[in-house]
């Protein structure tokens, strides 16, 4: 697919709001796959029951402009920009926003204690072991 914008890619880490059920993750997803779609935004969403790591990619504006959408959402907390920048190509060309849940508290605790490219670099080593729900 050749795009016409630049891509950029956005890394964070967040924890769910403390009165919210778990199951609030798929209203959440249902209606990101919508928009991201619309919007030429790809990625990932990690869940792990408490805590929340998302990798968004796509046209550098639509990502800035869901970002700041994101970070005021009052559906989690300690929301936390660990990597962005500028991306050569697209990782997630497969899907629009997948969703994986991970199996236990440690692998996204792993992710949360570090920071910038190291997290997510990390983040993307464990990918091969989620079952990616797309
Ligand atoms: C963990 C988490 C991930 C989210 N991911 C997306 C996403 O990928 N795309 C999206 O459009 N909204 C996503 N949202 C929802 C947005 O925060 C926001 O509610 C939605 O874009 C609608 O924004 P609006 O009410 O200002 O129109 C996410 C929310 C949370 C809590």
């Amino acid at each position: 697919m050749t795009e016409p914008q630049t891509l950029h890619e956005i890394f964070y880490c967040s924890v769910l709001a403390q009165d919210l059920p778990a199951n609030a993750v798929g209203a959440i997803v249902s209606q990101a796959r919508a928009r991201n779609a619309a919007q030429g935004i790809t990625g990932l969403l990690v869940f792990d029951g408490l805590r929340f790591c998302q990798h968004l990619e796509g046209p550098r504006e639509a990502v800035a402009a869901l970002m700041q959408r994101i970070e005021s959402d009052p559906r989690h907390i300690e929301v936390r920009v660990v990597h962005q920048g500028p991306l050569p190509a697209r990782r997630y060309s497969g899907f629009g926003m997948g969703l994986a849940e991970s199996e236990g508290p440690d692998l996204m605790a792993g992710v949360h204690a570090l920071e910038g490219e190291a997290a997510l670099k990390h983040f993307l080593a464990l990918r091969s072991s989620f079952d990616i729900n797309g």
